[in-house]
């Protein structure tokens, strides 16, 4: 039970018997210097953290009116401060000399995935080499492959799902009938096919579920589940990695991660090490883009005409191309042409639903080391920083942000990221921060923006999908996000959506 909830709740309920008196009133640091400032607290140790973990949205909106963009919060005997304005997000991105990710990263493929310390520290092949691997097979102009293997697993799990319904409508859950099959999809798109990427789901999601404890350095106690999956995990990976053939259909992002490791001189890696690598990339993938996919469902099938503006995009944009393409076979039989079409296709209301179901659905902090002492962020010359400090950027308060959104910044609007809707009166784009940003920003956001949208049309042409009005659904936009999640990238959905499927011709 304790498991399944976030290091938030999880602190806060260990905190509550303990009967802390005291007061403690701090808005300026103790040497009144230029460190910003702390939202008062009255509980030593505990600070903010039950207001905090009531509703996060409401904490962070009223802390940024009383006490400015960065502000300093004492929860569950951690002190975090955070950054929430675009402008000051978009100065501390900009200065990527003065407030680093890596060290954030480094460390988290220690505490979250397991990876070995020494292939992490005893020398520079994480930063040198593993990283930039990355930014290079993830680079639009590379990851066309793992794009188009993608949309050719997702024909197949669409098949799949089409041949279960056999009667007029089959009664769902929206986890079951997206969530997985996209994450199956991922998974054969990223490591191959022959992955047995299904028989892990559950260990996948208890692992996933555990996240935010990982992250919070949880002591092992509470994390036993979560350890045990993370297990399951690597061990899969370590023997699907010594199965003879397993590179033929993987994406060079993992072959070049195993080559890599394995031709390296220097020790220490083992296969084990590069298992847990794997794992992790299988997550960052994982975790964030099939929840993604799922909430461009879900959140449209909360509006008041479901998923009726799509489907007219979709059908349009597929009579147009086979007007255009009499001979072109858009059955699913043809990947290939079905690539084709979803790569030229003109579908911006997909597009922006995509853009909008990060928007509201991410929570992500967006972490930064300061690694130099006397730092500051442009705009903001009042505070100063020391070597070591840490910034959490709270992007998902620039999402909420009035001033940039407009008074329905809180609420899903589709068509939102359509057009003009993106730019600011001043003519510059809005800060959108699904991905993080600056020389950090998320390696796999073009797989996953492009992913989601390929995989969105292909669910729209071939099923007719709405809420199964025999189950209560959440009645609010808000009230779908559990938010104990907080800061661990796309949020979960507070209890399952039920929903109703029938096949499209
Ligand atoms: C909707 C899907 C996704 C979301 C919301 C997401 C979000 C993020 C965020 C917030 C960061 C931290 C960036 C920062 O602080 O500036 C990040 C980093 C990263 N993500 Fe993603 N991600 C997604 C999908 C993916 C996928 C599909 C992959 C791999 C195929 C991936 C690989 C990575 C990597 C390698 C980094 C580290 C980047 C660096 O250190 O330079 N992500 N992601």
């Amino acid at each position: 039970m304790l498991e399944s909830n976030s290091s938030l709740t999880l602190v806060t309920t260990a905190a509550a018997g303990v009967v802390a008196v005291g007061y403690y009133y701090a808005n300026k640091n103790s040497n009144g210097s230029r460190r910003p400032p702390v939202v008062p607290y009255n509980i030593p140790w505990l600070g903010s953290a039950i207001t905090l973990g009531k509703d996060p949205d409401a904490f962070f909106h009223d802390a940024r009116y009383k006490y400015g963009d960065i502000f300093t919060v004492q929860a569950a005997g951690m002190r975090s401060t955070y950054v929430t304005s675009a402008a000051a997000i978009s100065a501390i991105y900009r200065n990527s000399k003065s407030f680093v990710f890596a060290p954030t990263r480094l460390e988290f493929s220690v505490k979250i995935f397991d990876l070995p310390r020494s292939i992490v520290y005893d020398n520079d092949y994480m930063t040198e080499k593993i990283f930039p691997m990355h930014h290079r097979v993830l680079a639009p102009s590379n990851v066309a492959p793992m794009v188009g293997a993608l949309i050719m697993h997702t024909i197949h799990g669409v098949k799949e799902l089409r041949s279960k319904i056999t009667g007029n409508q089959w009664s769902i859950t929206l986890e079951e009938f997206a969530h997985k099959p996209i994450y199956s999809a991922i998974s054969a798109a990223m490591v191959g096919p022959r992955f047995p990427a299904e028989k892990l789901y559950e260990p996948f999601l208890v692992f996933d579920n555990s996240f935010p404890l990982f992250a919070a350095g949880a002591p092992a106690l509470f994390v036993q589940k979560g350890v045990r999956a993370r297990n399951q995990l690597i061990d899969a990976f370590e023997e699907y990695l010594n199965t003879p053939g397993w590179e033929e259909e993987a994406s060079e992002l993992v072959r070049a991660m195993a080559n890599g490791a394995r031709n390296e001189s220097q020790p220490p890696w083992t296969d084990r090490g590069l298992a847990a690598a794997v794992s992790s990339d299988f997550w960052a993938a994982n975790g964030n883009m099939n929840w993604g996919f799922f909430w461009c469902i879900n959140l449209m099938l909360h509006e008041p005409q479901g998923l009726a503006p799509l489907y007219e995009e979709v059908d349009a944009a597929r009579d147009s191309w086979l007007k255009a393409h009499p001979t072109a076979d858009l059955s699913g039989d043809s990947p290939t042409e079905i690539a084709e079409f979803l790569n030229n296709a003109p579908l911006p209301l997909v597009a922006s639903t995509v853009s909008e179901s990060l928007r509201v659905s991410s929570s992500s902090f967006s972490i930064r080391t300061v690694v130099e002492d006397g730092a500051t962020i442009n705009g903001y010359p009042q505070f100063e920083f020391s070597k070591g400090d840490i910034l959490v950027c709270q992007t998902r308060s620039v999402h909420l942000d009035q001033e940039i959104y407009g008074p329905d910044a809180a609420t899903f609007k589709p068509d939102r990221f359509l057009d003009s809707g993106i730019v600011t009166e001043g003519g510059s784009r809005k800060p959108f921060f699904p991905f993080g940003g600056g020389v950090s920003q998320c390696e796999g956001r073009h797989f996953a923006s492009k992913g989601c949208k390929f995989a969105l049309a292909l669910f729209l042409l071939n099923f007719d999908i709405q809420l199964d009005p025999t189950y209560e659904a959440p009645s609010s936009g808000s009230a779908l996000f559990d938010m104990t999640r907080i800061g661990a990238g796309i949020l979960h959905p507070t209890k399952p959506t039920h929903i109703l499927v029938s096949k499209r011709k």
